[in-house]
């Protein structure tokens, strides 16, 4: 086989509802809540940008807006930020419109994950790419983005993301019918869609990072829309492996959610307690109310 081509391009689909977080995100992007001082989808970017990618598609949708005005120049406020001799607010603003080549696509309803990953296909081409969904990022010290790039590498197939979870948790995942090759690496020899714990053939849940062949979106165009009409990524990577190999590339942990409020909450207090700036002032008020709620 001659060497896969490297994965410059990433997908990142932004154009759901939101719907577990309304009325937050009736007039706002999920994708936009703080997380302690930046916005959830910029440590997407930034993790996409350390794992070698620099060609990024955001897909969005309405009310998503300042997502776009997120990655571009804002003159005014670098004006005032000079002006007020803000250097340091100055340099990272600017800075987070040169991460990347940002390109936007809306993504005209929300048809579904699979739909959303749909309309990149000509901004994608004939590359492989990878998808990070809009709603979880990894921790900085997480190798996870990279090593599935590497596995891409050997192997020059799609390469999805997996953790363990609890057997009661599996209903709320993908789940994976794995076939061990080495100690973080399985090949997938099935997928199944929320399953019942004593139907799932693992534990093994699919999170929101994959590396896919460009064949994806043939097998996009073929699936059935399902419930609501929406288009299931899950359905499109179950037809190809039909014809490809799959890969799945295992992981324990620096995964944050800020899909659902209570995922979000413990992003938030986690990654604050890391900051230095933070952590004196906010672990002694946690520790505080800790104590008086008697929470141990
Ligand atoms: P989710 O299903 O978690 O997001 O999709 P959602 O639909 O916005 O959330 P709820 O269930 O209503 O609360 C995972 C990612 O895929 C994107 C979302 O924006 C999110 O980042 N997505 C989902 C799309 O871009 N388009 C869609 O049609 C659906």
């Amino acid at each position: 086989m001659s060497t896969p081509p490297i994965v410059r391009k990433a997908v990142i689909p932004a154009a759901g509802l939101g719907t577990r977080f309304l009325p937050a995100t009736k007039a706002q992007a999920k994708e936009m809540l703080p997380v302690v001082d930046k916005p959830a989808i910029q440590y997407i970017v930034e993790e996409a940008v350390a794992a070698g990618i620099d060609d990024i598609l955001i897909i969005t949708g309405r009310s998503k807006r300042s997502i776009e005005d997120h990655f571009d120049r804002q003159f005014e406020l670098e004006y005032h930020l000079d002006a007020a001799g803000k250097q340091s607010e100055l340099t990272e603003v600017v800075a987070l419109t040169e991460l990347a080549d940002i390109h936007f696509v809306r993504q005209g309803s929300p048809l579904g994950l699979g739909h959303a990953v749909s309309v990149a296909r000509k901004h994608v081409g004939d590359n492989p790419f990878a998808v990070l969904l809009g709603d979880e990022f990894m921790a900085t010290s997480s190798t996870l983005l990279p090593d599935m790039i590497q596995t891409y590498a050997q192997y020059g197939r799609s390469v999805m993301a997996l953790q363990e979870v609890e057997p009661e948790e599996i209903r709320r995942y993908g789940c994976a019918k794995p076939e061990r090759i080495s100690d973080h690496l399985v090949q997938i020899l099935d997928l199944v869609e929320k399953p019942e714990p004593a139907e799932a053939p693992s534990n093994l849940a699919v999170m929101g990072r994959y590396i896919f062949t460009p064949e994806l979106f043939e097998k996009l165009e073929q699936v059935q829309p399902g419930v609501g009409g929406e288009i299931q990524l899950t359905d499109a990577i179950a037809m190809l492996l039909a014809d490809q190999a799959v890969y799945g590339v295992t992981f324990e942990g620096g995964r944050y959610d800020t899909g659902t409020v209570p995922a979000y909450l413990q992003a938030i207090v986690e990654l604050a307690l890391e900051r230095a700036d933070l952590r004196p002032e906010f672990g002694a008020f946690l520790a505080d109310v800790v104590q008086r709620e008697g929470l141990v």
